[in-house]
């Protein structure tokens, strides 16, 4: 069984690629809306998390579900593949740690490098389109290597790391949470047409159109699914993401 979590399709394509015929993939905020904490592992069943880096670690509403879950039986394997732009830093460490809280323990641990999404600091942007359509190009045999890897059952740790990994994963990210992952900053700009896609798209569905304008409600974690889906180009996170990029997952369109 697989559990993943994306905000802007990455990792959902990526869990696609890797699931195998008549394997459970579950939808973490899904599960949680309906309060679905309680799992059978069959015998032998491989227990599989997909999900972005964010911070340098996972999305906390990975990491919590991750603590929270009961799970009946032991995995016959298990393993994590994140998604990232170009750095996972500790995001192996931590989650082994969440892990651990539970019971389990990691046999596998991947990142697989795809298009940033991350916009709302300064200097931060999506990539070039040569840039995004070559990571996503390289992201498809990736993922096939990655399936074959973990049908193999293999105990590897193939993680992206480019330094100060302490610093970004112990220090910056609760400093990035604490002043970071909130919705007040969110808003609509007058080129707003009313379309809703915002809040259609949105993963946590946080977000309620009242007289036609969006409105946050609060449980954000800034995943930006609202921001990079916007057609218009209206829905901004303070004064960060004026001109910035936009990008989000198309399956309608080929690498
Ligand atoms: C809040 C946030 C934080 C991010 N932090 C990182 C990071 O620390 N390192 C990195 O390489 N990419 C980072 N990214 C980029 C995403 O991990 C990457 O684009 C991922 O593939 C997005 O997956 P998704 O489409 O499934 O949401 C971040 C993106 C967001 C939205």
């Amino acid at each position: 069984m697989i559990f993943y979590f994306s905000g802007l399709g990455n990792s959902h394509h990526v869990a696609k690629g890797l699931v195998e015929e008549g394997e459970r993939l579950f939808f973490i905020p899904e599960v949680e809306r309906a309060g679905c904490l309680d799992y059978t592992i069959e015998k032998d069943e491989r227990l599989g998390f997909v999900f972005p880096v964010y911070s340098w670690r996972a999305p906390r509403l990975v990491s919590d579900f991750v603590q929270r879950m009961r799970l009946k039986g032991t995995p016959g394997y298990t393993f994590m593949v994140c998604t990232c732009g170009d750095d996972c830093a500790k995001t192996e460490s931590y989650f082994r740690r969440d892990l651990g809280r539970a019971g389990l323990t990691l046999d596998a641990a991947i990142a697989i490098q795809m298009p940033n999404t991350y916009v709302n600091l300064p200097g931060m942007n999506v990539d070039p389109t040569e840039l995004a359509n070559d990571k996503l190009t390289k992201a498809e045999r990736r993922i096939a290597d990655v399936r074959a890897l973990l049908q193999r059952r293999e105990r590897v740790s193939q993680m992206i790391v480019t330094g100060a990994a302490g610093l970004k994963s112990d220090i910056i990210q609760p400093l990035f949470y604490r002043f970071l992952v909130k919705d007040k900053p969110f808003h609509s700009t007058d080129a707003c047409v009313s379309c809703g896609l915002c809040a259609k798209s949105c993963p946590l569905q946080n977000i309620k159109m009242v007289e036609g304008r969006p409105q946050w409600m609060g449980n954000c974690t800034t995943c930006l699914s609202c921001y990079h889906h916007c057609p218009q180009h209206a829905v901004q996170f303070g004064k960060a993401t004026a001109n910035k990029g936009q990008y989000y997952y198309d399956e309608n369109k080929k690498a």
